[in-house]
Parts: structure tokens; C-alpha cells; sequence
């Protein structure tokens, strides 16, 4: 959460700032701010709400050639202005924006209050800035960058910093467990939490690693160890094909399910490539004796769906955890494990704490991700892309038909590496290919119309279409706010069938030909008490009476291991087009950021 940028050159600073952090808004959206530099003068700006707030208050300031920016998602205190970054030091002699979470931040307080610091925030971060300058009115501290690893050995907790100081015309950095990249190009210099806003800047970027700090100045970029000793580092090259933009489309979530199709294609091509299973193949899957995926939010729910497919087709057990439990949990995990991390961004806080767990317990951890240069792709012992393209609406919609498929290519795998037989994975996919293009839109948008002014919904479902229904569920959450849950289809007369009355809407998945009957009879059972009902199924209805229910969403049928991820599609869409009816952003929901990097 959070997204913080840097800026050194010869463009109007305000304006590179502003238009970087614009591409960083889905890291946070609370507040923004910038500082820019003119010989000793700082000048901050800081507004509360979208960038488009900040850009409307921002004026340049004379000669600045200089400057730091960051967009905020709230941890310590409320979104305002006050709370927003930058934050400086009690004697502005040091100006700072964090991406992260200072868990001691309060000991520290108290520490440099008894020093006579005062603070005007509520934020850990303004705890950083004021130990900096600390450390730098020390004599033995000759250097600003080492009054900045001083002050950071004493941090617990993540961050990745800009700072400034008023008397010198560097910008400095410093990393640790959140992502930050760097960037130079003909005399200039660029600092962010993402490598998009390398685009249009320079066709590569460095990579800092945990515990890395360094500065921008005089044209010279320096990186360095906490011991101060210079480390060496090669550029990445900029891939730029994977940063288009929104075209035609009014948001990027509609836009990126308009991408499913293509990310299906692009998994099909990338894994029909020997190579690309060269470093997963030399597992010794004999050994695996259990298999654990971990994930969170709709990663976890497509680590559900991968769960019924690694079962199905190696008749092994497989263990699925939210990534926040399982960190926790005395989980049986150990060298005979085989422990799957699926996330999108790759930087999710829980997933990465608990793949650090797995490692070091002994399990062989597997990275599914789709942002290939982030932390969780290095550091786990293997690495598989799900090549979903960038994912920019903070609701996850290819990216979730990109794991499960993933997932699928892996379970055929593991079952011909142990010789058990081989799945034909490349006609399949074309058949989800084909059930994933989008069709009947109006269809959609008319379901959509008629669910926004509901507050709640239900979803019931039994088997593998469970996994769509609590995807749909959270889909509608986070972009239209209404209050939808999924509930077993069996459950129905344990508890829930009491919440059901006149006109209320429940959503059936039943895409399983062999519990169709049975779901379908647990439908007519809330029909029967008032219930509206909106069908979703892949199946031939010839023998079921269609009249139970007030719409049906007919999807095609795919290979049935694979269906919860064609099924997922029309609700991906008609949760956008409720947001939209609702005059809200479903890229941006309220309260939400897309990488979840704190804890
Ligand atoms: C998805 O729509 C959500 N925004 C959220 O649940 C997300 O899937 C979760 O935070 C995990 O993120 P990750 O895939 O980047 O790890």
C-alpha cells in the first residue's frame, strides 16, 4: 500500500510527480503529497482524497529541480492532510514519504519525545524522519546517508523511503520488504514503487534489494549496504508492451476482463515452451507427500478452485490456507511439502511472511504470480508466471482466470512427471478460451440493473462452484458495496433459509452436473419462500423446470475442472456494471489499495 516517487531533472518537477503518482493511485488513494527542492527551499504540497485533488492545489516552485511524491493508503491515522506524505523533522532540516508499516514506531516516539520532539502527525513515518535527524545532529554521523541507515537499523516492520534534506541536492533512498526501483536517463533520475513509471522515461530501471539504501546527486546514482559499502547492481530491462493503458475503455477493470481471453493465450504460448518448466521440473515430486496453497482474497479463492483440480487429477490431498492464518497456524508443513503461493502482485504482506514460513520449516515453495519482478517471485525456490499482463483495477479478474489456469497446466504437470498420464491441456484451453469471450453484455448490464439498489445478496452453491460463488461474492463487495455471501447449498435450512423473504435475491452456481439436482432443489426451497433467483450453469436445463428462475446466466461448458474459472467471467462484468450503475469507480474502491504490503 502506498506508492512513493522520486524525481530529479530538468522537467517541471510538479508535473513528473503528479503524473507518476497518477500511475501509482491504485497503490493508495487516502491523500497525496509532494515536496520539491529549490536550492535550500522545500516547498510541500499535500491534499486529501484522489491525485486529482493534489493537482488542482499544486503551483510550481521557481528553479525546483527536485522533489519526492507518494500517494497513501491510511495505516496510522486518518486519511488528512496532516497524516498525508511528506512528512518533515521537527527543524525541517529533513523531508520524507514511506511506503511500509514501523511496527516499534511507537517506543521510538516516546523515545525522541523525551528528546523534546514534537510531532504534528498521527503516522509511524513522521517517527523516521525525526530519528534521521536524530542521528544526523551526531558528531560521529558524517554523512546524511549514514544518518539514514542509523536511523533505520532501529526500524522493525517494512519500508521503502525517499528523503531529502534541506542542504543538499540528493535524493536518497532505502529498502526494505516493500518494493522500490530506480531509474536514470541523460540526467535525470527517477525513484518509485512500481517500474511503470519507467515508461516513457528509460528502457531500464534497477531493482533494489532488502536493505539496500543509496542517493541520486550530481548526476551520480550510488547504491549501497548498511555497512556503507558501494554494491554493484545491473539494470532490468523495461518491458513497455506490458504497460498498456486503458485505450477505449472507461476503466481498467473492464478492460482487463475484456483480457481473460488473452491472458489464457499468453499462458498457452509461454508454457507450450519446455524451457519454461526447466526450473519446476527438477523437483522430485516423489517426495512430495502433501501439497498446501496459500494466498489471500481472490488468490486464495483461486488456490480453492487449484486445490479441486490438484485433487482431482493426483488424487493427493491439498491443503488451502489464507495467507494471514496459515502464518500463524501450526500447519504441517516440512521437507516432504510442497507449499503454492498465488498472488498477483507478488508483494502481499501475509503471503510473503508465510511463504517465509514454509521455507523455513523445509517445504519447497512454488511462487504463482503474476508480477514477474516482484519480491515473492525471487524469493521463493520456484517460480511460475501466470502472464496475466499488468493488473491495474484493484478487483483481480484475469489475473484470478490466470491462476486457476495456471494451476491446471501445474497439476498436469506434476501427474506426467510422475508418469500417471498425460492431460490434454491444449484443447481445453482453447474451449475456456472460447467460454471466456465475452457475449450477451447487455444481458449483463440489465442483472446489473436490477441488483445495484439491493444492500444484500446470497449466493449458494455446492462442490467447486462454491469457490465461483464466493469469488462473485467478493467481486460484488469490493466494486458495488453491497453486502453479498455465499453459503453451501446444504447449509440452506441450518441457519440462512430464516434471512430469506419476498423478492430477496440468491444467486445459484451450478455448473456440476452430478450435485445439480441438489443445488437446484435447494434453490426451489428458498423459491418457495419468496426468493428471487438468478441461475448460473453450464448444464442442460431440459429437465429442470427454468421457470423457477427469474434469470439464468448460461455459460459454456468446459472441461468441468476448469469451469469456475468460465463461470466467474459474467459476474466479473455484472459486478462492474453495478459499480458503474452506482456511479461509483470500480477501479478504486473506497478503503481498498491493489498491492496489500502491510500486514
Ligand atoms: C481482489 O479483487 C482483491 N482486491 C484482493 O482480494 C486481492 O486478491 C488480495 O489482496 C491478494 O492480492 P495479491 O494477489 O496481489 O496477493
Amino acid at each position: 500500500m502506498c506508492g512513493i516517487v522520486g524525481y530529479s531533472g530538468i522537467k517541471s518537477v510538479e508535473n513528473v510527480l503528479v503524473n507518476k503518482l497518477k500511475l501509482l493511485e491504485y497503490r493508495g488513494y487516502d491523500s497525496s503529497g509532494i515536496a520539491v527542492k529549490s536550492g535550500e527551499n522545500i516547498k510541500v504540497t499535500k491534499a486529501k482524497g484522489e491525485i486529482a485533488n493534489l493537482e488542482r492545489v499544486v503551483e510550481p516552485l521557481e528553479g525546483a529541480t527536485l522533489g519526492i511524491g507518494h500517494t497513501r493508503w491510511a495505516t496510522h491515522g486518518v486519511p488528512c492532510e496532516i497524516n498525508a506524505h511528506p512528512h518533515l523533522s521537527m527543524n525541517k532540516e529533513w523531508t520524507i514519504v514511506h511506503n511500509g508499516v514501523i511496527e516499534n514506531y511507537s517506543a521510538l516516539k516516546t523515545e525522541l519525545k523525551e528528546r523534546d520532539y514534537e510531532f504534528v502527525s498521527e503516522t509511524d513515518t513522521e517517527v523516521v524522519v525525526n530519528l534521521i535527524e536524530c542521528y544526523s545532529g551526531k558528531p560521529e554521523v558524517k554523512y546524511d546517508l549514514a544518518a539514514i541507515i542509523k536511523a533505520c537499523e532501529r526500524l522493525d516492520g517494512s519500508y521503502a523511503l525517499a528523503v531529502l534534506n534541506r542542504k543538499s541536492d540528493k535524493i536518497y533512498f532505502a529498502k526494505n520488504k516493500c518494493p522500490l526501483y530506480c531509474g536514470v536517463n541523460d540526467g535525470e533520475f527517477m525513484l518509485s514503487s512500481d517500474p511503470i513509471c519507467f515508461v516513457g522515461f528509460s528502457n531500464e530501471y534497477y531493482v533494489l534489494e532488502n536493505g539496500e539504501f543509496g542517493y541520486y546527486g550530481n548526476g551520480k546514482l550510488f547504491f549501497c549496504d548498511e555497512s556503507m559499502r558501494q554494491t554493484e547492481k545491473e539494470p532490468v530491462k523495461l518491458d513497455c508492451s506490458a504497460y498498456n493503458f486503458k485505450n477505449d475503455f472507461s476503466h481498467f477493470m473492464i478492460k482487463e476482463i475484456y483480457e481473460v481471453k488473452d491472458a489464457i493465450s499468453n499462458i498457452m504460448e509461454y508454457y507450450s515452451e519446455k524451457s519454461s518448466w526447466r526450473h519446476f521440473d527438477e523437483i522430485d515430486f516423489k517426495s512430495i507427500k502433501n501439497i498446501k496453497i496459500v494466498g489471500c482474497g481472490t488468490a486464495y479463492h483461486a488456490g480453492l478452485v487449484g486445490a479441486n483440480i490438484i485433487e482431482r487429477q493426483l488424487g493427493a490431498e491439498c491443503g488451502v490456507y489464507v495467507a494471514s492464518e496459515y502464518r500463524y497456524a501450526s500447519t504441517k508443513t516440512d521437507k516432504n511439502t510442497l507449499a503454492i503461493f498465488i498472488s498477483q502482485s507478488g508483494e502481499t504482506a501475509d503471503t510473503l511472511a508465510a511463504e517465509d514460513i514454509a521455507c523455513r520449516k523445509g517445504a519447497k515453495t512454488l511462487a504463482v504470480v503474476n508480477v514477474e519482478y516482484s519480491t515473492l517471485a525471487k524469493t521463493a525456490d520456484y517460480f511460475l508466471p501466470i502472464k496475466a499482463g499488468v493488473e491495474i483495477a484493484v478487483a483481480s479478474t484475469k489475473a484470478y482466470v490466470a491462476q486457476i489456469v495456471v494451476l491446471y497446466l501445474i497439476a498436469a504437470r506434476i501427474k506426467s512427471n510422475l508418469g500417471c498420464g498425460e492431460t490434454p491441456v491444449k484443447g481445453e484451453l482453447e474451449r475456456l478460451k472460447n467460454a471466456v469471450t465475452i457475449r450477451n453484455i447487455e444481458h449483463y448490464k440489465r442483472i446489473a440493473d436490477e441488483l445495484k439498489s439491493r444492500r444484500s445478496l446470497f449466493m449458494i452453491a455446492r462442490g467447486a462452484d462454491y469457490c465461483t460463488a464466493l469469488e462473485a461474492c467478493l467481486k460484488i463487495k469490493e466494486t458495488s458495496y453491497i453486502n453479498a455471501n455465499a453459503y453451501y447449498a446444504g447449509e440452506l435450512k441450518h441457519g440462512f433459509l430464516a434471512i430469506v423473504e419476498e423478492n430477496f435475491y440468491v444467486c445459484v452456481f451450478a455448473s456440476d452436473e452430478k450435485l445439480l439436482s441438489k443445488t437446484l432443489a435447494n434453490a426451489e426451497e428458498a423459491k418457495a419462500r419468496g426468493a428471487k433467483l438468478i441461475l448460473t450453469t453450464c448444464c442442460d436445463l431440459e429437465n429442470y423446470n427454468k421457470s423457477n428462475f427469474d434469470i439464468i446466466i448460461k455459460t459454456p461448458k468446459t472441461d468441468e475442472l476448469l469451469q469456475p474459472a468460465a463461470d466467474i467471467v459474467p459476474w466479473q462484468i455484472i459486478a462492474y456494471y453495478i459499480s458503474v450503475a452506482k456511479g461509483l469507480n470500480p477501479d478504486k474502491p473506497r478503503n481498498l489499495a491493489k498491492s496489500v504490503t502491510v500486514e
